[in-house]
């Protein structure tokens, strides 16, 4: 008997190996099929409304219940406790792998490094580095993450407004590939930093090309009234291009920019693409700058809720490779490498919050509360962005949504919610509530409000589950204070 195992794919969906048996006896093949992934499962699956939204891996079992990665999503809760994040890893690794070949293909010099602000964690980076992208961190604390996983510095990128001098001579020291310079202060302060350390710093500019990328005010980086990076429309760019390739320490390699975050819309990048392709050709005629590197940055959105879906990966590739190729025909630039730096869309899908429902308000007239055990505390998106989240009904994921109600969170304050609006079953004191898409990040921008406790982490794949980060404990509340006695 010969066993073989390869990809394989019911309603378009690629199934994990190991969910497989190709069997080869007298030239005949029995595929048996593990029972969580079946055929029936996946049909159920498609018949509810998040489906795009949540891991690749997401099943219902036979008797109405959410797994990911193989995991029943209520056992998980069991065994982590609640509130729980889930992280799938084989959605994870599938938008690694996604990212590289939609934009290989298109430019195929094209790096792929993965934004950590959305979720730093160093299972995470080891992941990434494993899956072979660059990384790029914004703070000393992101790159003690990076050094924790041991990511290779000859694949970091140090981006912020504002770093440290003992953020930068960490990073400098650590032999960090690349540092996005965002001031002119820190174009002094780096050039002081490589020469102290004896070393020829790799750098780009990140620049303000003064485009509206359409997504909420306090995401739009790219605009005039932004505080990243030096403005072309200013003259700040310019001057920023001069001053750094007057400097010996530094090497200028090429040009930045990042419109915001998400965009679901194409034609920014472009707009934004010719623009500083333009101003590219410019600083070369006047100040002989080469642009070998150019990055238009991340932002690629996903999919929060079923009504608003963005364009694929493949359509932002075609949009930045063609938009790439003809601004440097038209100007008359040799194609640089590209970077781009997804953090959300890497990361975004793969990850669900997972809730314990408490008290049930119904105000007659007015709207239905259903309060769980998290809230702004691990999500603070919804109150600061006014960010969409949809809800799945862990335990009974195709009942009936036969009512609308408002997901809040149980920190002291009325901002605190977590999906206005949303259609579910009668909600019940108990029962688990899933929000999709929230791999991206919620955690990262947790806070100990109302000295909450930060949830656990687990990753998920092929029916096992590992803690990545352990809920946190009132001890670690009171780690840092100092008694007075
Ligand atoms: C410079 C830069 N690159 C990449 C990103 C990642 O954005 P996203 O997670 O939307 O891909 C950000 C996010 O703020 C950023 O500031």
């Amino acid at each position: 008997m010969r066993t073989c195992e390869g990809l394989f794919q019911i309603d378009g969906q690629n199934l994990a190996n190991d969910n497989l048996l190709f069997r080869s006896t007298t030239g005949s093949i029995s595929i048996k099929i593990h029972p969580q992934e079946s055929r029936a499962q996946n049909i159920r699956m498609s018949n509810i409304p998040e489906q795009e939204l949540l891991p690749t891996t997401a099943s219902v079992s036979e008797d109405d219940r959410l797994s990911i990665g193989g995991c029943d999503v209520r056992d998980l809760v069991e065994e982590f406790g609640s509130p729980l994040y889930v992280y799938d890893e084989q959605t994870l690794r599938g938008m690694c792998r996604d990212f590289v070949s939609s934009f290989t293909s298109e430019y195929p010099r094209t790096r792929i490094e993965y934004s950590s602000k959305a979720f730093a964690n160093p299972t995470v980076a080891k992941i990434i580095d494993e899956e072979g992208l660059y990384m790029d961190i914004v703070t000393g604390g992101e790159l003690a993450v990076a050094i924790a996983a041991n990511f290779p510095a000859e694949r970091l990128n140090f981006h912020g407004n504002n770093k440290g001098r003992e953020e930068l001579v960490e990073a400098v020291n650590y032999g960090i590939d690349s540092i996005t310079i965002d001031s002119f202060a820190e174009i002094d302060l780096l050039s002081e930093v490589a020469v102290e350390q004896g070393v020829r710093q790799k750098v780009m500019l990140r620049l303000s090309p003064s485009i509206d990328p359409h997504t909420h005010m306090l995401t739009s980086t790219g605009i005039l009234d932004s505080k990243f990076g030096f403005s072309i429309e200013t003259g700040d760019a310019e001057t920023a291009v001069e001053q750094a390739l007057a400097k010996d320490s530094l090497e200028v390699e090429g040009l930045h920019f990042h419109l915001g975050s998400p965009i679901f819309e194409l034609e920014p990048y472009s707009e934004a693409i010719d623009y500083v392709l333009q101003f590219a050709a410019n600083m070369r005629d006047k100040y002989g700058l080469v642009l070998k590197r150019f990055s238009p940055g991340g932002g690629f959105a996903i999919g929060y809720v079923a009504d608003t879906l963005p364009p694929s990966m493949g359509e932002y590739a075609k949009e930045i490779a063609t938009a790439i190729r003809s601004g440097c025909d038209r100007y008359g630039l040799d194609e640089p490498e590209l970077t781009v730096e997804p953090g959300r869309a890497i990361v975004g899908r793969a990850g669900i919050a997972v809730y314990t429902v408490g008290g049930v308000k119904t105000i007659p007239g007015v709207r239905t509360y259903v309060s769980v055990d998290g809230g702004m505390g691990d999500n603070i998106r919804p109150a600061l962005y006014g960010a969409r989240y949809a809800v799945v009904p862990v335990d009974r994921p195709t009942a009936p949504r036969t009512r609308t109600v408002t997901v809040v969170g149980k920190f002291c304050e009325s901002g605190d919610f977590l999906a206005r609006d949303v259609d579910l079953p009668e909600p019940e004191t108990g029962e688990l509530l899933a929000l999709p898409a929230s791999g991206a990040y919620c955690l990262m921008m947790a806070s100990n409000y109302n000295m909450q406790t930060r949830p656990a982490v687990v990753l998920v794949n092929n029916g096992k589950a590992r803690l990545m980060r352990r809920r946190e404990t009132y001890s670690d509340l009171l780690a840092g204070t100092l008694n007075l006695d």
